[in-house]
């Protein structure tokens, strides 16, 4: 017999050596004991070999899979993968042979491992908590594999500035910004139940939910419920589902966005509120004709907000609501930015909000007017307008809402994740960051991204606040 020692549950590295070994000596899959007692990982083995060993080349296909079997919670996976490693050597196909019973299985907890990983990704929440100075971020998560150190590299890439440590039952994860260790489990007691940022994934899921694609079985596959307790944003769900029914009927009766022709040209000779140390622009921009779009939006949009703030914060241009009512931001994409910014610790009333873009561009569908992007020539333009803006509040930090805002501000294209998370200067002496827009959150299809992309979204304006107030 055969005694391979493994050093933790997740041992990999530790299983390839040992069974690399084992093949070696010739080991038969019955006569390998795997074991996992902590320490080095090792094989101990009694070195009578009867024939001498196959050389053979382990196909890739194989690592792959044994990279996620091995991290499945079943006692027999480190068994199953060393007969299945056994049998390749005399039948390299072996894999492609869906319905062997081998295969079968170890496909099918790659499978649930590979699914665990996913969730762990869409459904860690880290909350803050001051160390000492520091702020630290932790977070509980109970995964159904030993997936943990699989998991976290994903987070030292989202978060690589943050401090935080992960918690699972049995072991836990501590990243410090510059390296990544692994020891013991925690507790769930260890981390906070409420974060500040709670309320913001609550506003976040609101307006991402959509009552007219809501199918309950698919929902509750994608977010078990076994993972609600952790996440904030689950305790609005029961109340969104009892309400989507209504809300589907109100969508179906609402009346048309696009308003009459004759509302529109009455609308166009209003112009949007401006401060009033802006009414001269006010009343020109209602006149702008520099680009066709004006022609068919309700009503051009200057920005709002105090005029000598110190932060400008920039978004692309006007969307349905913000149209007709004649203020930025005031739609889904303005209700995930106020949250975001409250998040941070910014407060909406003291920046000076605006968009590159002065007029809504959009292209009628049916009963609505849905968004259309502003060309780079339409930014341009509108440079012009925005230039003045800038000139009036002159700020100290411009906040560009994706990289349409960026063109707005800077005058040429804008790559956001080559800009993004930097403070630069500015020509006239102001200073730019450049994050997406809130509605880029919005469009993101996958619970992991859309989590991850706002938590980013949120660092980026936190860092605003910071930057302004060491400014100040
Ligand atoms: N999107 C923007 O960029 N600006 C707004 O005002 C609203 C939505």
């Amino acid at each position: 017999m055969h005694s391979a020692v493994l050093s933790h549950t997740a041992d990999v590295t530790g299983w390839r050596k040992a069974a690399r070994e084992a093949i070696a000596l010739n080991a038969r899959p019955d006569e390998v004991v795997w074991a996992v007692t902590g320490g080095q990982s090792n094989i101990l083995a009694t070195p009578s070999v009867s024939a001498a060993p196959i050389a053979f080349k382990v196909p890739r296909r194989f690592i792959d899979l044994a990279g996620n079997v091995l991290l499945h919670r079943d006692p027999e996976r480190f068994a199953l993968m060393y007969r299945l490693l056994w049998r390749i050597r005399e039948q390299s196909e072996l894999l492609s042979d869906a319905v062997d019973p081998d295969v079968w299985r170890a496909t099918k907890m790659a499978k649930a491992v590979h699914r665990d990983i996913h969730k762990m990704h869409a459904f860690v929440r880290f909350k803050e908590v001051q160390d000492c100075d520091m702020t630290l971020w932790l977070a509980w998560f109970e995964p159904d594999h030993h997936i943990l150190e699989a998991a976290t590299p994903h987070f030292v890439d989202r978060f690589t500035s943050m401090h935080w440590s992960i918690l699972t039952p049995e072991r836990s994860a501590a990243w410090d910004g510059t390296n990544l260790t692994f020891g013991p489990g925690g507790a769930r007691s260890a981390v906070p139940e409420w974060d500040r940022l709670d309320e913001h994934w609550r506003t976040y899921y609101r307006n991402i939910f959509n009552p007219a694609r809501l199918k309950i079985g698919a929902m509750t596959k994608e977010m078990p419920k076994k993972y609600w307790r952790n996440l904030p944003e689950a305790s609005e769900i029961p109340d969104l589902i009892r309400i989507a029914d209504g809300r589907m009927q109100n969508m179906v009766a609402a009346e048309a966005t696009v308003p009459s022709p004759m509302t529109a040209v009455e609308d166009r000779k209003r112009v949007a509120a401006a401060p009033a140390h802006l009414p001269a622009l006010a009343s020109d921009i209602g006149a702008c004709a520099r680009c066709p779009i004006g022609a068919f939006a309700t009503q051009a949009m200057l920005g709002e907000g105090p005029t000598k703030a110190e932060v400008m914060i920039v978004g692309e241009q006007p969307g349905d609501q913000e149209d007709l009512v004649g203020r930025p931001f005031v739609g889904p994409a303005g209700k995930i930015l106020d949250s975001a910014l409250a998040s941070a610790g910014l407060d909406r009333r003291s920046a000076f909000v605006t968009n590159a873009v002065k007029h809504f561009k959009f292209e009628p569908r049916g009963k609505r007017r849905i968004h259309k992007s502003p060309s780079a020539g339409e930014i341009d333009h509108c440079r012009w307008w925005l230039a003045r803006e800038r000139d009036t509040v002159k700020p100290k930090l411009i906040i560009a809402l994706g990289a349409s805002a960026a063109r707005g501000v800077i005058g040429r294209p804008v790559t956001i994740g080559h800009l993004r998370g930097r403070v630069m200067p500015l020509e006239d002496g102001a200073h730019l960051l450049v994050t997406v827009h809130p509605s880029y959150l919005l469009r993101l299809q996958d619970d992991a991204a859309q989590r991850l992309e706002t938590e980013r979204f949120i660092a980026d304006l936190t860092q605003a606040r910071q930057w302004l107030s060491q400014a100040s």
